[in-house]
């Protein structure tokens, strides 16, 4: 593959999630023509590349990611039309789209489900996964990661149907040629629409336990990462690469071996692989980051991807909690923090992608009451937590950092009502300080986390060391600072960061021949090379190899 088909390994990604991006007909729920509104605000960012969340008509259970029909644009974010228009306004900006594939369930409101549940020989029947069922028990143990039996009886077949996450998601059923026939034909008809690529998603979980036996672990025991996806994802390979499509794959739970695998350039199924190793150690992070283990975790996937393939760096998405709340210090180091993570990440060797509010420095939602929250996951898990008996006030706490709506709040793109979102309520609130955290006022302001993220970008894009180069950690042995050194042809970088709110100090480097190109520190604060400042990340131009 040429340097110009991989245009990606130089790139920077932002993903939108439409619903609340930019709202441009004012009924309070972002949309296409939105985005094509502020496409000069994501030129100004610099990014190469957006990833369009889901935005198919769908039964809106799971916030899109239970489609209707796969060939169209649900009529909340706009038309077919504005789709294309969209997609030809980015192109003439310079920015390549890719968009959401969910392979794993349709909707079951879908057409296919609509006429395979009416009977065992209707000729859509086999598009799902089935099992006899009395309607009382379910045929085993496993469970839906959104919680309760993955099974749902379907009294018309006197079956049960398998949906391993919300109840109106059937899962497809891959062993089905037809189905993996469908999936071909329909990103055909999106790159004849001219997208540049696809984030699969779910991709780890098309293979369910072909037995059907109860599992150890019900949650992901009979459907994460089995053997046997492979040929599933060898028969979407011809369509994605006659079409020089990017492939992202949401690969949750991969493991390293099958990663080397899928991202083998010549005969695996992905460029990029979203994989949620690092994201797994912040949920055990309480009550502070981990920075040791994960300096281990994350040097071990960039050594092992080394010469194998690319690595997707990402520290947030529409899934996750805010980076800074969950990660960094929002309470006494909001800034500084955002911009640390920001550098943290980025400067590492693959492909950054930037959730939409991340470069704003947005923190999580602060909601304190369940009708606040939209997603399903999260009302799931607050009514079942009650009905165990859980007080109201903890479950709530536990949203309030958790939830994936703390990720879904509209972007402020100024400090007026809405945040100049919409002129009408928003689907979900607005997050917290809209009035200090907006657009406008971060563009106007040379220490923003806006303005560092803008930096950021320009110098990934135009140090090659940084992009191609070498990743090396250096450790420091403590539970403060991380720090790697990026180097390509003899060229080498440094990129420091305290990820602590204490002082950190190190007497390990000599850098006095070294030019400091960036950093988040204030210009007027003392810099000192042996003290590193709470959350102070840096960036050197090593001037020569000790
Ligand atoms: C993907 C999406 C997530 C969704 C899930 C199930 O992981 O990113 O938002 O809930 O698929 O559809």
């Amino acid at each position: 593959m040429t340097d110009t088909q991989q245009w990606w390994r130089h790139a920077v990604g932002y993903q939108i999630y439409p619903q609340s991006f930019f709202d441009s007909n004012h009924d309070g729920v972002g949309d296409l023509p939105g985005v094509q509104a502020k496409i000069n605000y994501l030129k100004d960012l610099g990014v190469d590349f957006v990833w369009l969340a889901s935005f198919y008509p769908s039964g809106h259970v799971d916030s899109g990611y239970d489609v209707t029909d796969y060939c169209g644009v649900d009529p909340q974010f706009g038309t077919l039309a504005d789709f294309e228009e969209l997609v030809a306004a980015l192109h003439a900006a310079g920015i390549k789209v890719v968009i959401d594939l969910a392979l794993n369930h349709t909707s079951a409101q879908h057409p296919w489900f609509r006429a395979a549940r009416q009977s065992r020989t209707n000729p859509y029947h086999d598009y799902y996964i089935w099992q006899p069922s009395d309607g009382q028990t379910p045929p085993n143990n496993w469970q839906s990661v959104f919680g309760d039996s993955a099974w749902q009886p379907n009294p018309a077949t006197h079956e049960a149907y398998l949906h391993s996450f919300a109840t109106a998601q059937p899962d497809l059923n891959w062993e089905n040629p037809r189905v993996q026939q469908e999936m071909v034909q329909i990103i055909q008809w999106w790159a004849d629409r001219h997208v540049d690529g696809f984030r699969l998603d779910g991709v780890t979980h098309l293979k369910k336990r072909a037995d059907f036996a109860d599992v150890t672990d019900p949650r992901t025991g009979y459907y994460q990462n089995l053997a046997g996806v492979a040929p599933y994802l060898a028969a979407l390979r011809p369509v994605l690469t006659a079409n020089h499509l990017l492939t992202i794959g949401e690969a949750g739970g991969v493991d390293m071996t099958t990663a080397k695998q899928w991202l083998d350039p010549t005969t695996g199924f992905f460029d990029l692989l979203l994989e949620f190793d690092h994201v797994h150690f912040w949920e055990m992070a309480e009550p502070k980051l981990p920075v040791a283990a994960l300096r281990a975790n994350l040097t071990k996937w960039q050594v092992a991807l080394e010469g194998h393939g690319w690595s997707a760096l990402f520290i947030e998405n529409h899934d996750l909690p805010r980076a800074v709340s969950y990660y960094g210090d929002a309470v006494d180091y909001p800034r500084r923090s955002a911009q640390a993570l920001g550098m943290w990440y980025m400067l590492m060797k693959g492909t950054p992608f930037i959730y939409q509010g991340q470069e704003l420095g947005l923190t999580n939602a602060d909601f304190t009451r369940i009708d606040q929250y939209r997603d399903l996951d999260s009302c799931n898990y607050y009514h079942r937590q009650l009905a165990t008996g859980a007080p109201v006030a903890n479950t709530l706490k536990q949203l309030a950092a958790k939830s994936r709506d703390n990720a879904r709040t509209p972007i402020p793109w100024t400090g007026k009502a809405y945040g100049g979102f919409s002129t009408t309520t928003p689907w979900i609130d607005m997050g917290p300080d809209v009035a200090q955290r907006n657009v406008e006022r971060e563009s106007h302001d040379p220490l923003s986390v806006l303005t560092f993220y803008q930096q950021l970008i320009r110098v990934k894009q135009s140090v090659p060391a940084l992009q191609t180069g070498r990743y090396e950690l250096i450790d420091t042995y403590d539970d403060q600072l991380y720090v790697y050194r990026r180097t390509y042809n003899g060229d080498n970088w440094l990129v420091m960061v305290n990820m602590s709110s204490q002082i950190a100090t190190t007497q390990e480097f000599d850098l006095t021949a070294s030019e400091l190109i960036l950093t988040n520190l204030l210009v007027d604060s003392d810099s000192d090379a042996q003290q590193i400042q709470p959350w102070e990340a840096r960036l050197y131009h090593l001037r020569q190899l000790e």
